[in-house]
């Protein structure tokens, strides 16, 4: 497939990546993520559209017009939402394509709430604490399968 579209949410607080805890969550910035992801799939003739917000609504708006704008998937780290939103999961399930859920730590290694996750119920793959290779990892298997 050429040319497909992939969708990027970052939850709430990633826009403080690169000084938010950074023992946990590394020292890139949101901006170096998303970059090398655009690099990434600007390489495989693929399009990446990244959006963060602290908003549920804003992730959720963003998901519906997903379901209309020929995205293809959804590379989604919910962040604290990953553990209380049953809207977004609810929104993930209205969508077709593939969905994929990052987390740069290793949310199972961490608190007990941590480890319970709603869009894990939909997502088709999950990968936790690879820190922002995560993201490439989720971009990567989405090129090969559509390559497969
Ligand atoms: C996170 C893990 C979540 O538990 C946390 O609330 C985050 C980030 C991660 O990427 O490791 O904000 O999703």
């Amino acid at each position: 497939m050429s040319q497909a579209k992939v969708l990027v949410l970052h939850g709430p607080n990633l826009n403080l990546l690169g000084t938010r805890e950074p023992e946990i969550y590394g020292h890139e910035t949101l901006d170096d993520i998303n970059n090398s992801l655009y690099e990434k799939a600007a390489f495989n003739g693929w399009e990446v559209k990244a959006l963060q917000s602290n908003h549920e609504g804003a992730l959720i708006d963003a998901i519906h017009a997903a379901r209309l704008d020929g995205t293809a998937a959804i590379i989604i780290n919910p962040a604290a939402f990953t553990h209380t939103s049953v809207a977004i999961l609810d929104a993930l399930n209205a969508f077709d394509g593939k969905v994929i859920e990052v987390h740069l730590s290793n949310v199972h290694k961490r608190e007990s709430f941590r480890h319970h996750s709603y869009v894990s119920l939909r997502a088709d793959g999950v990968i936790a604490g690879l820190g922002s290779q995560g993201y490439l990892a989720a971009l990567d298997a989405l090129i090969k399968a559509a390559d497969a």
